[in-house]
């Protein structure tokens, strides 16, 4: 019956990285295309793929399977498959982060990235009713050479739907300071700043993040819930947590989804949205998310609902949709 109440509500995703959200069937038939890639092309040797160890070696496999994309055709299928799994779990709309920094260097050029992210985006909104926005994000690992070419890139094509500058990849040794120039002229020049930041690492990152970067959503943010001071700061003015808990549970950065902090951002008057993060690769679907913390929670139906009316309030739709799909919740 939740199950149902859970479907039944209009959600966004704001948190879905594209390689991460590539099918199991995709990455098997790229995986048989590109042996050298070391990514099985068994299902159940993938399943153990998926079996990460930590936070480092889940990026490993990220990339083994960000390698195998080469063209606009990879592209498009990633696109349209994740447009497809939104579309049966009544997602609406999605923030999809894109690197197209790595897809570069692993030997993708740009314009067949763009291509395949226009393709896409035009079957997801035609064929399956899900709107889609990009995000691009920096590969923070890369250094501020990707932070230089991924600006230029994305202000330079300014492709339609894209939204925001990320920035992903390792927290350690990775400061978010170092990032401040371009998320300072991709704000000026109109874009939004959605920075990962304590989902690794402790609290100083996300408050690095809100005090260089100008975040105005965290990703992750696991780590907020150890500094008061923090939880206050994002409560009062409203700086939205994108939460993934399976992501942080496969990633072994918390136990379990009941030991997750997510209780103790609410209690403290977070603005806490759910998300899925890499969704096949962590086993994990936007309704098993809102199940998930519902269920651990033990939240009311109103509860969940507002939940859902945070990810919408806390998406860069622009108002008059905000309010139709705040009406539509309302009216579930
Ligand atoms: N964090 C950082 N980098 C990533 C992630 C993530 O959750 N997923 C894919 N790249
Ligand atoms: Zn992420």
């Amino acid at each position: 019956m939740l199950r149902e109440y859970i479907h039944a509500l209009p959600k966004v995703e704001l948190h879905v990285h594209l390689v991460g959200s590539a099918s199991v069937d995709t990455v098997v038939a790229l995986a048989a295309r590109h042996p050298s890639a070391g990514v099985p092309t068994d299902r159940a040797e993938l399943a153990a793929f998926y079996e990460f160890r930590d936070f480092d070696h889940f990026l490993k496999v990220y990339w083994a399977v960000q390698s195998m994309l080469r063209d606009r055709g990879d592209i498009d299928v990633l696109v349209t498959g994740l447009a497809a799994e939104l579309a049966a779990q009544n997602v609406r709309y999605a923030e999809v982060t894109v690197t197209p920094y790595n897809h570069v260097l692993d030997g993708m050029p740009g314009d067949e990235l763009l291509a395949g992210l226009e393709s896409g985006r035009a079957t997801a909104r035609d064929v399956h009713g899900v709107e889609l926005a990009w995000v691009f994000d920096i590969p923070g690992e890369k250094g501020i050479v990707a932070g230089r070419e991924t600006l230029t890139f994305a202000l330079g094509e300014r492709p339609d739907g894209l939204v925001a500058l990320g920035l992903g990849g390792p927290e350690i040794g990775v400061g978010r300071a170092r990032f401040e120039p371009f998320f300072t002229a991709a704000r000026e020049a109109g874009l939004h700043s959605v920075p990962h930041a304590g989902e690794t690492s402790g609290p100083a990152t996300v408050w690095s993040a809100l005090h260089d970067l100008g975040a105005e959503r965290i990703g992750h943010g696991t780590s907020s819930a150890a500094d008061p001071a923090l939880l206050a700061y994002l409560a009062e003015h409203r700086i939205p947590l994108e939460v993934c808990p399976t992501s942080n549970v496969r990633t072994r950065q918390v136990a379990s989804v009941d030991a997750h902090p997510v209780r103790r951002m609410l209690d403290h008057g977070v603005v806490v949205t759910l998300n899925t993060d890499d969704p096949p690769m962590f086993g994990a679907t936007l309704e098993g998310e809102y199940l998930a913390v519902a269920t651990s929670l033990g939240l009311r139906k109103s509860e969940v609902a507002a939940l859902a009316a945070n990810g919408v309030r806390s998406s860069f739709l622009p108002a008059s949709r905000k309010d139709e799909l705040l009406a539509e919740i309302a009216a579930v």
